[in-house]
């Protein structure tokens, strides 16, 4: 059913009855991730799912800390390695204070940014190797892999233009201060994970509305974790 502006109507919601779920959102700087995790949380509230939306680097207030020195403008240089284990420092509070007590206790949740963004930025683009990630990923994350990832894809040029109007005059993070032809390898190492592991991920175009990649990103968590269940 369409109303008339266009957008599509939610129908009546069959409920969902299933074991929590954990979802991660990728992508590069701009592609919409943290806005369209809070979309994803809303639309799963209409089917009487229980969700939050988190974020990495951070989520918990000890990776919230961890946070502010990672991202910080004015930090040292470090190595990609020393650089790595803060993050998963951070996804290792965020993970045992936060994530798996809400799996366990039947709370979904989505997560903007996660393993793959330490796999794309500090992997394919920093020189951490994969068995030092496999590591890290092994004693941090174990079992608690996510079981859907979105990769919001953008053409790069669109992403930092993006992420530069919404930060206004506020000073960039050490990422996104990166050049054009890092965030296209960036773009590439995303689709790259996903064409490696088509039953973890799906590609979302993230370019158009905020509106229709909302739709784009329902279709794909209703048809993959909650059997059809939907709205639309
Ligand atoms: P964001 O919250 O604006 O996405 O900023 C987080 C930045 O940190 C972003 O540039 C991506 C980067 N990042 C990594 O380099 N490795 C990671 O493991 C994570 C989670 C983020």
């Amino acid at each position: 059913m369409s109303s008339q502006d266009g957008s599509k109507r939610l129908k009546t919601p069959r409920k969902y009855s299933g074991p929590a779920r954990f979802i991660t959102l990728e992508g590069g700087e701009g592609t919409g991730k943290s806005t369209q995790s809070r979309h994803l949380v809303s639309a799963l509230a209409v089917l009487g799912v229980e969700a939050f939306a988190t974020r990495e680097p951070g989520g918990s207030p000890g990776a919230e800390y961890i946070r502010k020195s990672i991202l910080d403008p004015e930090r040292p240089d470090l190595s990609a390695l020393s650089e790595t284990l803060l993050f998963y420092a951070a996804r290792n509070d965020h993970l045992d204070t936060l994530i798996r007590p809400s799996l366990a206790k039947g709370i979904w949740v989505v997560c903007d940014r996660f393993s793959d963004s330490t796999r794309a930025y500090q992997g394919a683009l920093g020189l951490v190797s994969d068995a030092q990630l496999a590591v890290m990923e092994k004693l941090v994350v174990g079992p608690t892999v996510p079981d859907l990832t979105l990769v919001l894809d953008l053409p790069a040029k669109i992403g930092i233009e993006r992420a530069h109007q919404r930060r206004g005059d506020g000073k960039s993070d050490v990422f996104e201060r990166q050049s054009l032809e890092f965030h296209k390898k960036l773009r590439d190492a995303f689709l790259g994970f996903a064409k490696a592991a088509p039953e973890r991920f799906a590609v979302i175009d993230a370019s158009g509305d905020e509106a229709i990649v909302r739709q784009r990103i329902w279709d794909v968590v209703s048809e993959r974790l909650l059997g059809g269940a939907t709205h639309g």
